[in-house]
């Protein structure tokens, strides 16, 4: 089946069997190896990619759904997102390997209550909606903070 897609913003196309997983599309297919595999029954969360916008498990997505859609991957960040800076500035990496699909997860929170935010306030204060979201991002970070001292 060819499938048509937005990965990390531009046009990609595939031919493969529409059930294929999208993990496997990404990593196989494309050499997109930012996004792991774990348990490969959507509990562990490594695969973890948007969907529009969302998080999904990749490894229980398949391609075929995915047609016309928009990807991101731990790839698309660019490496610069504010999770990701607060991932290095809060010293959160241990070995790694389920980290992609972790920040994947959390950007995609950050994300989804931001549009809500935008929802409530669209002919609101924008000065009240940066508040929140400002307000909201200390709140994770503080999560964060939190975990890491619990580990210590
Ligand atoms: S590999 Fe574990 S949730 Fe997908």
């Amino acid at each position: 089946m060819k499938v048509s897609f937005k990965l990390n913003g531009k046009k990609t196309n595939v031919d493969v069997s529409s059930d294929t997983p999208l993990l496997w599309v990404l990593r196989d297919t494309l050499g997109m190896v930012g996004t792991k595999f774990g348990c490969g029954k959507a509990q562990c969360g490594a695969c973890t990619v948007h969907l529009n916008g969302m998080a999904v498990r990749s490894c229980q997505t398949q391609i075929g759904a995915v047609n016309g859609q928009d990807v991101t991957t731990i790839e698309g960040l660019g490496g610069n997102h504010k999770v990701q800076r607060a991932w290095m500035a809060l010293d959160v990496p241990q070995c790694g390997y389920c980290q992609p699909g972790q920040i994947m997860q959390a950007s995609a929170y950050l994300l989804t209550i931001r549009n809500q935010a935008m929802l409530t306030l669209i002919h609101g204060c924008l000065e009240t909606f940066v508040v929140v979201v400002l307000t909201l991002e200390s709140a994770l970070r503080l999560k964060l903070q939190l975990r890491c001292l619990k580990k210590e």
